[in-house]
């Protein structure tokens, strides 16, 4: 210990203490946004300067993300609590970055994977360790007077991100209905991140009159968005699709021209219902070989103006993501999120195999900050695009806006626009790109451009 704290990584060069030296990393159990417990950590700094993270949680997870840490009690919290993680937070994470200039992330975040020594983070716990780094980036930002993502990205970090938001809910967030977790509005014409929001809005309230109109279910899912039991007999094949159908006409009845003005997002999830080499859609009866799931996501590109399909297999269906991306990766955006799972082995795989063509950047799935910025980095060296995403459990906490702008990443995946911890970070965007004014960028359509030239 002593020896680390001589060290000129973490001291100054005569020894002393930085302002930005760690001087306390104190955690509690918190709730997130479907009540179940989550890590919440507090990094304080010698200069008295402290940042806060808390963790968010997923609930259709990916096998390779790192672990989040339960204390399996069923008397309490159903044996989601949290209290194990946070005495590895306060009682062993902690004190072993004690004393280091929390400006070193990377040195901070090295000392955590470090110290609990597993590949996936099981020792310790991946919440235990990804709230230190969060809260490390925070404090560091504070010590320097500097918003998190002025720190993260320095004065080049100033792209506000096109929102992929969540409009119709369905798979493991909102309990069955449609097999598809998320049917989701791309704006395209908006000129701001502010202006995408108003077209995400009027199309948002136009599906709520359609859903009305029809008799249906306005109540929302996990993230926000609407989850509604869509009727069979409506659709040419079912319920997923007519999902998709809904979403076009709100697209119309807001008076936007689908592909034009806005297009169309999935997120299918397929690795929830891949079950022994089949993809079972339970909405319509009917089970689907990897080929036939390729050929329906193939002639649904074709029908509809979809832009962007996140997990449209499942996260080991290697084969399957080829045979999509070699059939329609010039003209979707085609996003790894179980398949990648943030971290660069499993990226630079999909690379090496011509899978997919975009890359979900989630914060937990990887566990520390580094790891994520890492993976984003490799993303971008390949032209793989990044789109930073929350998770289906949030909280107020809003790291993910700031790294969206810090990194450039050019996409944000935050849920709908409904439901307070998803409206944590569409604000900070939004207050993001009042402070940064004419210095700030925002792409819209020319994103997606050489999906939408090729079209
Ligand atoms: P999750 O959902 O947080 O439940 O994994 C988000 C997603 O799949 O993108
Ligand atoms: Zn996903």
């Amino acid at each position: 210990m002593s020896g680390r704290r001589m060290d000129s990584r973490f001291h100054g060069n005569d020894g002393t203490k930085r302002p930005t030296t760690i001087t306390c990393v104190h955690a509690r159990e918190v709730l997130d946004s479907r009540g179940v417990p989550t890590v919440e950590v507090d990094v304080t700094l010698a200069s008295g300067a402290r940042g806060r993270a808390i963790v968010p949680s997923g609930a259709s997870t990916g096998r390779h993300e790192a672990l989040e840490f339960r204390d399996g009690n069923p008397a309490r919290y159903q044996g989601k609590g949290v209290r194990h993680a946070v005495r590895h937070v306060n009682e062993v994470l902690g004190p072993a970055v004690m004393g280091v200039d929390a400006v070193s992330q990377h040195v901070v975040d090295a000392l955590l994977l470090e110290t609990d020594g597993t590949p996936n983070l099981r020792r310790l716990g991946g919440n235990a360790v990804l709230g230190i780094s969060l809260a490390t980036a925070h404090a560091a930002a504070a010590g320097l007077g500097l918003p998190l993502y002025r720190y993260l990205g320095g004065s080049q970090g100033r792209e506000m991100p096109v929102p992929m938001v969540n409009i119709l809910s369905g798979g493991l967030h909102a309990r069955g209905i449609v097999d598809f977790q998320d049917f989701l509005l791309i704006p395209l014409s908006a000129r701001s991140f502010s202006e995408a929001l108003v077209m995400v809005r009027n199309v948002y309230h136009a599906m709520g009159e359609i859903l009305t109109e029809r008799g249906a279910s306005t109540l929302v899912a996990d993230e926000g968005g609407l989850a509604p039991a869509v009727d069979e007999s409506d659709a040419v094949t079912g319920a997923n699709e007519a999902a998709v159908q809904l979403l076009v006409q709100a697209i119309e009845k807001a008076g936007y021209r689908p592909g034009e003005d806005a297009a169309i997002g999935l997120d299918v999830a397929a690795t929830h219902f891949y079950h022994e080499g089949e993809y079972r859609l339970s909405a319509e009866n009917r089970t689907l070989s990897s080929a036939e799931m390729v050929d329906l996501l193939v002639r649904w590109v074709e029908a509809y103006p979809i832009i962007s399909i996140e997990d449209g297999l499942a996260e080991d269906d290697w084969s399957g993501w080829q045979q999509l991306t070699a059939r329609v990766g010039g003209r979707v955006q085609l996003i790894g999120d179980d398949l990648f799972v943030t971290n660069t082995q499993r990226l630079q795989q999909g690379i090496e195999r011509n899978a997919a063509n975009a890359v979900l950047v989630k914060v937990n799935q990887v566990g520390t900050l580094t790891a994520a910025v890492a993976t984003l980095r490799l993303a971008r060296a390949h032209g793989y695009l990044p789109v930073v995403s929350a998770r289906s459990g949030e909280t107020e906490d809003a790291t993910i806006a700031d790294l969206a702008v810090g990194t450039n990443a050019g996409q944000i995946k935050i849920g709908s626009i409904t439901r307070s911890e998803r409206l944590a970070k569409y604000n900070q965007v939004l207050r993001i790109e009042e402070e940064l004014g004419a210095q700030g960028i925002y792409r819209g359509r020319e994103v997606f451009r050489r999906f939408l030239d090729a079209r």
